[in-house]
């Protein structure tokens, strides 16, 4: 089968597939795209992405929904292999910098950028970078790694770098219903003692109860303006928080 053909198997398998993680509105051509950034990299490197590609759904539809399309400055923490950032650019305008910890991924992430002008990667760790003034922060599947004061001070860090409009949107897991908390506590302990994100974090996944991420964003002088369960059947106990710097609310 011609590779182009091969491919547009792939993207209906995968669009199909990511219908089980959550609604969103990430088209097969979106998929397409994300896919053909990464062709060059090594075909593990590529299921790897494409595993992360079908979860996306309900943080992107999330994103369209609450940022508003004159963001213009977007950074992205943790950012990974870039798919998100990647995902982003390719349907706003504006610059999105993505930062990552891990050598490997951030190189995947460089290369998979390529050529393209909005959108740049930096080796860096959130824990300690002074984050630049931004409209939007993502941090996605992230929080998690870190201890609470660890995770307190990203917060702080991110409230002070939003401008007057900014929005932060957290995606994380939470401890309820409790078969998937179970579930994803287990995957990710197994993750974390492999070593998978190729960087130093803690050995233990800091997934916390609805009450008290609510009570770790309200004390980093955030405002929640959503709150989001996702509802899907997979066995990830997903959450989004929509968040504002409280002395600049007007959402
Ligand atoms: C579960 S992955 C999520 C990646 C990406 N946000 C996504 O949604 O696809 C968590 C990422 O955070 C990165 N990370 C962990 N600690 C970090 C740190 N101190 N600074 C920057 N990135 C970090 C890991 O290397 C990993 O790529």
């Amino acid at each position: 089968m011609p590779a182009s053909q091969q491919t547009d198997v792939i993207e209906k398998i995968l669009h199909s597939l990511s219908r089980f993680f959550g609604e969103g509105r990430i088209t097969p051509q979106d998929f397409r795209r994300a896919i053909d950034l990464y062709t060059s990299l090594p075909f593990r490197i590529q299921i790897q992405v494409w595993a992360r590609l079908i979860c996306l759904q309900p943080i992107l539809k999330a994103i369209e929904e609450y940022i508003p399309v004159t963001s213009d400055r977007w950074i992205d923490l943790g950012c990974g292999h870039g798919l998100v950032s990647l995902l982003v650019a390719s349907r706003r305008k504006g610059t999105i910098l993505g930062v990552e910890a891990s050598p490997s991924r951030f190189a995947i992430a460089q290369r998979a950028a390529h050529g393209l002008q909005d959108v740049t990667f930096q080796h860096g760790n959130i824990a300690e970078m002074s984050i630049p003034p931004s409209t939007t922060i993502l941090l996605i599947d992230v929080l998690y790694l870190f201890p609470d004061d660890i995770q307190q001070r990203i917060l702080i860090n991110c409230a002070r770098a939003l401008t007057h409009n900014g929005i932060l949107l957290i995606k994380d897991n939470t401890t309820v219903p409790r078969w998937k908390y179970g579930y994803t506590n287990c995957e990710e302990k197994l993750k974390l003692l492999f070593r998978a994100y190729d960087t130093e974090t803690i050995k233990s996944p800091n997934y916390r109860t609805p009450d008290s991420w609510r009570h770790l964003i309200t004390q980093a002088n955030l405002q929640i303006h959503a709150e989001l369960f996702i509802k899907s059947p997979a066995p990830y106990p997903g959450i989004i928080y929509v968040c504002q710097n409280s002395s600049h609310v007007t959402l």
